[in-house]
């Protein structure tokens, strides 16, 4: 699959998941850096699909590109001191299954991709192999935006005009 091909697939599930949801909400939050939690789960969804090519484990990409834009569906700032948000890193896969589950129509497998992408930290492993992938893409995502944040100062950084994200603006 090309690039345009992965970008365009994903933005026709971020289109039908506006229809319904709030995932619009997900771009006044900062997730990490300067990285909206929008644009962190845009960014999981592309390259847990290019992994998942890697893997020729295409079968339910569908579920794969739902569970990674909503697996931080959690519609808060976290970085904002407030008690319900203690604790942020053990709860917002359970928030975010809460709100996602309000919201819409979930399958199995993409409630446990949302439920389980913070493996290790909870130990408890995803199910389905799109949880894994989803979980361990998520970490390098985490990783590149909070140590980009770093090198540009929290500042929009030339490598973000190349986000996945940049097409559904
Ligand atoms: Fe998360
Ligand atoms: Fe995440």
């Amino acid at each position: 699959m090309s690039v345009q091909e992965r970008k365009r697939l994903i933005a026709e599930h971020v289109y039908e998941l506006r229809k319904k949801g709030r995932i619009q909400q997900t771009r006044q939050f900062i997730q990490h850096g300067s990285t909206t939690v929008y644009d962190h789960s845009v960014r999981v969804a592309y390259y847990s699909l290019v992994l998942a090519e890697l893997l020729h484990l295409q079968e339910h990409q569908q579920e794969l590109i739902r569970g990674a834009l909503l697996h931080d569906y959690f519609l808060y700032d976290w970085h904002e001191k407030d008690k319900s948000h203690n604790l942020h890193g053990f709860r917002h896969p359970y928030t975010a299954l809460e709100n996602a589950d309000k919201d819409y129509h979930l399958s199995k497998r993409e409630r446990n991709i949302i439920v389980r992408h913070m493996f290790p930290l909870i130990p408890i492993p995803p199910v389905f192999m799109e949880g894994w992938i989803v979980c361990m893409v998520d970490k390098g995502c985490s990783i590149y935006e909070t140590v980009k944040a770093r090198n540009y100062g929290g500042k929009s950084s030339k490598t973000q005009n190349a986000r996945p994200s940049k097409c559904f603006k």
